[in-house]
């Protein structure tokens, strides 16, 4: 499936992925600007920060509870759509998944 990351200037770099990466995984494989990944994926760095463009929003899984405490405490600018990318998996229903990389904090 295709992932499509849109940096803060609008500019758009579409990644083939996996299904079962992640957002960050694939991201990080791909050299996207801007996602880091630095935990690797343990829900404790927030390095991995995305909004999701909102149809997305259904498609891409609950929050845990981890996942909801990292939000609210470990990034900038906390939107409705915002995940942490190394807790969304890519799934081929997925595919054109489309989301926003926060400007660097
Ligand atoms: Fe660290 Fe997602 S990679 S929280």
């Amino acid at each position: 499936p295709q992932v499509v990351y849109v940096d803060p200037s609008g500019f758009r770099r579409s990644v083939d992925a996996d299904a079962g990466d992640t957002v960050m995984t694939a991201a990080v494989r791909n050299g996207v600007p801007g996602i880091v990944g630095e935990c690797g994926g343990h829900i404790s760095c927030a390095t991995c920060h995305v909004w999701l463009r909102p149809e997305y929003v259904d498609l891409s899984g609950e929050i845990g509870d981890m996942e909801e405490d990292l939000l609210d405490l470990g990034v900038a600018e906390r939107r409705q759509t915002s995940r942490l990318g190394c807790q969304v998996v890519i799934t081929d229903e997925l595919d054109g998944l489309t989301v926003d990389v926060p400007p660097p904090a």
